[in-house]
């Protein structure tokens, strides 16, 4: 599935004053594949994850996934729309507290309509993968920041989504977990052959991605593969 940005403009309005962060930008992503997002703090790269993610609208301009404008879609088949194709991965997991580890992964799939103990079947086995077998009934409080974060990776893949959007995953992590989170997502990524968008200030987790944008003033996207990343 391929995420395409036509002539996006987005501006928040405070009591006085008007700040556009994205000014009419144009960018294709790749159909498949990972790309990183690069670009100093306050550029506007979540302001631009949460248009791609419908989670926020734009003030002008389109979003489509492949033939689909999401803007053209009530908010119901939005949501619809979003939960079929779309995996959000944030920096902090957004879990839900009350709910186990299992249960938080395998939500997706029972809001989609599958039976609790087949929904569980596959949360445990995803869950297996990321190395929390023995952690299937722990809350999210009673799991470490890394373990939460693998439990939002599963949650966010459960239902194959054609895109995966990923808010700094690994931003609140030490290194090491950080880099095993990284794998996780870009096996997952070469596993399920979709496209996966991340943003991140990590230099090593960028250059690891198929495909580097910078983001400039505007919110402009400048694919930066063939040199360094000029962000850390
Ligand atoms: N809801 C909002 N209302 C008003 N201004 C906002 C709002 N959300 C973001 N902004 C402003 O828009 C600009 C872009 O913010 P955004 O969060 O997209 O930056 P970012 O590139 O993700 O930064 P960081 O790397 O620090 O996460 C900032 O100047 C921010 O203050
Ligand atoms: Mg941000």
């Amino acid at each position: 599935m391929q995420v395409h940005i036509k002539n996006l403009t987005k501006s928040y309005r405070d009591a006085d004053r008007e700040l556009t962060v994205i000014k009419n930008v144009s960018f294709s992503f790749p159909p498949k594949g990972s790309v990183a997002i690069i670009g100093r703090s306050g550029i506007g790269k979540s302001t631009l994850m949460h248009l791609l993610g419908a989670l926020d609208t734009p003030s002008s301009g389109e979003i489509l996934y492949d033939d689909t404008n999401i803007g053209m879609l009530s908010s119901d088949e939005r949501a619809a729309f979003r939960a079929r194709n779309v995996g959000f991965i944030f920096q902090f997991h957004h879990l839900l507290p009350e709910f186990s580890a299992i249960e938080n992964v395998s939500m997706p799939l029972t809001i989609g309509g599958i039976g609790d103990d087949e929904a569980k079947e596959v949360a445990a086995s995803l869950l297996g993968r990321m190395g929390l077998k023995h952690r299937y009934g722990h809350l999210p409080s009673q799991l470490s920041g890394g373990e939460q974060q693998r439990v939002a990776i599963a949650r966010a893949l459960i239902a194959k989504p054609r895109v995966v959007l990923a808010d700094e995953p690994t931003g609140n992590l030490d290194v090491q977990t950080a880099n095993d989170v990284q794998s996780l997502l870009l096996e997952m990524n070469r596993e399920l052959q979709n496209t996966l968008i991340i943003v991140t200030h990590n230099n090593e987790l960028a250059r690891s991605m198929d495909v580097v944008v910078e983001m400039m003033p505007g919110g402009v996207l400048v694919p930066i593969s063939d040199r360094e990343p000029r962000y850390a």
